[in-house]
């Protein structure tokens, strides 16, 4: 879809063509068009390597796009990068702090950075340093925090200066499920008012479908599909997926039996989880344990489950996102 320049300006971030290669291999970002709107939390879902980062990095204008642009409120970020960079925060995927700062010298730092004037930033200091719950810790140098509260710290230092298109890569790494809580919860809160917009890299199918609006799923540099979490999770299929755990990989007479009843699906034929996805598949569960078990086959357990996005990664690539 080719943007026109009203289109451009009226998203918080948009991207055409954007690539990026690194010395002789392949591309690791390969023409993504984005657009992203305000009010809008984007997730960029991909496995390790799959240019997430990159991405990121390029949308902030640390990194020169082999071809293609980036726009963020309309500029294009490479020539205008100093008019938005006060709108722009990011939380990168390494955590970088000052060892002998404290908690609270580094919100500071970082305000005084963006010329944020002395009351305000007083008051965003207090703000953020409740908001993360790093209150006890505020005069304590940062060589001294668990890598989870660091985490933290580094989160709040994104929003410190008020930024309206905030980046985070692999926000909720090292955070422990409270904290993880917490970030989601703000991360919700940030955009609720419509003006902000978050653009946030995991490679954790939960976190994408419980935080993003929309979520565009990157392998290999290439952006697989890009929609709602439910329009992805639908398009593989209605109803849920009954996983069975079983003694031995089913006969082919057995996983015939089984496709009578759903759509079946088993990662190798020696694979011995297999699961059956269809409407109302608990009704059909007595009919799929005679097809397995008038086969000889023992199921040792069972687990019933809605689509994930998870599914999506593994019809797109035939891999499983956790592998
Ligand atoms: N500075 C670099 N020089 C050469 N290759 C690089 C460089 N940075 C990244 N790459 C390669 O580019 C590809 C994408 O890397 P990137 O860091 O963007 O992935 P990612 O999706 O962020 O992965 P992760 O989940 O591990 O953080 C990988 O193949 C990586 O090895
Ligand atoms: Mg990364």
């Amino acid at each position: 879809m080719l943007l026109t320049s009203e289109d451009i300006a009226s998203l918080s971030v948009a991207t055409r063509n954007l690539s990026k290669g690194y010395d002789k291999g392949p591309l690791a970002v390969d023409s993504l068009d984005l657009s992203i709107r305000p009010g809008e939390v984007f997730g960029l879902l991909g496995p390790n390597g799959a240019g997430k980062t990159t991405t990121i990095r390029m949308l902030l204008g640390l990194l020169r796009p082999t071809c293609g642009q980036v726009f963020v409120h309309g500029e294009e970020i490479t020539t205008g990068r100093q008019r938005v960079k006060s709108r722009l925060g990011v939380c990168p995927q390494e955590t970088v702090l000052w060892p002998e700062l404290t908690v609270s010298e580094h919100l500071y730092l970082i305000g005084r950075m963006y010329d944020v004037p002395g009351k305000t930033l007083r008051a965003e200091t207090e703000r953020l340093i409740g908001e993360f719950s790093l209150g006890e810790k505020r005069n304590q140098p940062t060589k001294r925090l668990s890598g989870g509260l660091r985490r933290r710290l580094n989160l709040a230092m994104a929003l410190v200066h008020g930024p309206d298109v905030i980046m985070l890569d692999e926000p909720s790494a090292g955070l422990d499920p409270q904290s993880r809580a917490l970030l989601w919860e703000r991360v919700k809160q940030l955009t609720k008012d419509g003006r902000r917009t978050v653009v946030l890299t995991t490679h954790s199918m939960e976190e994408a479908d419980r935080l993003s609006d929309r979520v565009g799923i990157l392998d290999h540099g290439k952006m697989l599909v890009l929609d709602t979490p439910d329009v992805l999770k639908r398009s593989i299929g209605e109803g849920d997926v009954l996983e069975m755990e079983l003694d031995r990989a089913p006969s082919s007479e057995a996983m015939e039996a089984l496709r009578r009843h759903g759509r079946v699906e088993q990662q190798a034929a020696t694979a011995t989880t297999v699961s059956v996805r269809g409407l109302d598949i608990m009704q059909r569960f007595p009919g799929i344990v005679v097809a397995l078990t008038s086969s000889g086959v023992v199921i040792r357990g069972t687990r019933l489950r809605p689509n994930t996005l998870e599914d999506v990664f593994l019809k797109m690539t035939g891999r499983s996102l956790r592998d």
